[in-house]
């Protein structure tokens, strides 16, 4: 069997590796010339870590990243409001736990590890512009350097992002959802935040100067490295917000910095929204990733959910390569992980994010996730519980879909 893989963002690239490890011949075609190096996912939760275990590349990033101790919800003065703790409450041996490690260096450990097989090639200044199949194949067709080639496999697998030209041929623009008002503006910035004793991860509850401080390198002090993410007004071009960006850093930054102060490495404005493509399968051409749906990123839903998709459909496929699953196998897939997006996604990434743009002074009494966090914070069982809780949420084991003709022969109620 064939995949063409179109993206060689992190959900591409370890499609490509899970089922190259399989037997299956792979072909990645990614548009740029070189792996992205915006800044954009850095933490994973439990269900990825499972993937990531899986593909065999989980004890490299432990390695190389670190597991975050906690996060907590401040005021603009820095006040505490409530947290969440692992350390004491996630067990030490627990394989799933969550671990921050930036795009950067993911991208470039999951491509290393492609290329050590055989039967994969990754092909850059790859643009897929026509995506096509009938009976027996699907093609795309690719703006190249050397001009346009036409592509075929068995399966063709859009993981080419929010902008997705797979989903376009598949829907035009229809992706249905909707985006925010506000625009958010996602830094890497050196600054010591342990003078101040803040946690791993810390959201600033704040209608106007909400922003989230997360440690993403495993330093501490004037050494580590944070993501410091903020909401913007819509509407300004780059040079503006890189003009408001002393001004919003010395309002809501604790200790009221200037800019010598700290040092911006990185700089990314986006827009955000909460989008879900009406179909994650059309004969034989899927979506997954931020190809197939879309969330804030407050609360690290966006990749997790996306590599949850990846470990889904590779089961999917593997079954069908081991002639296990039937082609069906696919429709379970699309169903199963736009119910999930719907249902636990978009309602969760959605909820974290108009928590932090609530009124301050009035979350601990109004906000029911606060309330549950309250108890938490005095009952170890319950946090662990709910913090373990999210991995079951979005996983859904589709090997259960493999042909089992002795089980389905003796039950009747089936
Ligand atoms: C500020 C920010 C912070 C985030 N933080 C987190 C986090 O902590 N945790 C988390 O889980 N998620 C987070 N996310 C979301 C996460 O970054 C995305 O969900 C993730 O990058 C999606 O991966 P992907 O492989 O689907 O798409 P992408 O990373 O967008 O990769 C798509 C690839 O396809 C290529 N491509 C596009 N079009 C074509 C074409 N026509 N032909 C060929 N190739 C093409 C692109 O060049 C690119 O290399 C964050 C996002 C943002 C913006
Ligand atoms: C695609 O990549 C492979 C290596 O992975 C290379 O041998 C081949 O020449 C590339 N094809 C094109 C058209 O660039």
């Amino acid at each position: 069997m064939k995949v063409i893989v179109v993206g060689a963002g992190p959900s591409g690239l370890l499609l490509a590796l899970i089922l190259a490890k399989q037997g299956i011949d792979i072909e990645v075609v990614e548009k740029a010339v070189t792996l992205d190096k915006q800044p954009r996912a850095t933490h994973y939760s439990a269900p990825a870590v499972y993937e990531l275990v899986r593909a065999g590349v989980a004890d490299e990033i432990y390695r190389g990243g670190y597991v975050p101790q906690g996060a907590c919800w401040r005021k603009l003065d820095g006040t505490r409001l409530v947290g969440i703790t692992a350390t004491g409450v996630i067990p030490e041996d627990y394989p799933y736990k969550m671990v921050c490690y930036p795009l950067d260096k993911l991208c470039p450990l999951l491509l290393k590890h492609v290329l050590e097989l055989p039967n994969v090639q990754v092909n850059w200044s790859h643009d897929v512009v026509k995506i096509g199949q009938d009976d027996t194949k699907a093609w795309v067709e690719v703006e190249t350097p050397a001009g346009l080639r036409k592509l075929f496999a068995d399966y063709v697998v859009g993981c080419d992002g929010a902008r997705s030209n797979v989903r376009r041929g598949l829907f035009g623009e229809e992706f249905p959802g909707f985006t925010w008002d506000e625009q958010i503006v996602a830094t890497n910035t050196y600054y010591d935040f342990d003078q101040f004793d803040w946690s791993d991860s810390n959201f600033i509850v704040h209608p106007e100067h909400y922003f989230m401080a997360a440690r993403i390198s495993p330093h501490r002090g004037k050494k580590a490295l944070w993501r410091v993410t903020y909401g913007e007004l819509a509407g300004l071009t780059r040079e503006q917000l890189l003009a408001r960006q002393p001004d919003k850093f010395r309002t809501f930054l604790p200790g009221h910095p200037e800019p010598d102060q700290y040092k911006i490495v990185n700089f990314g404005p986006y827009r955000i929204h909460q989008r879900c493509a009406e179909r994650l399968r059309v004969g034989r051409i899927l979506l997954a990733a931020d190809a197939a749906h879309l969330c804030n990123p407050f609360g690290g839903l966006g990749l997790t959910g996306g590599i949850v998709d990846i470990g889904g459909l590779s089961d999917c496929l593997i079954g069908i390569h081991q002639g296990v699953a039937s082609d069906s196998i696919l429709d379970h897939y699309d169903r199963v992980r736009r119910d999930i997006y719907n249902n636990v996604v978009n309602p969760i990434s959605s909820e974290n994010f108009r928590r932090v743009l609530q009124d301050p002074e009035i979350a601990l009494e109004k906000d029911e996730f606060f309330k549950i966090c309250l108890k938490a914070e005095k009952d170890d069982e319950m946090s662990r519980n709910m913090q373990l809780s999210v991995k079951d949420m979005l996983q859904h084991d589709f090997t259960q879909y493999y042909d089992k003709k002795e089980a389905v022969d003796t039950t009747d109620s089936a």
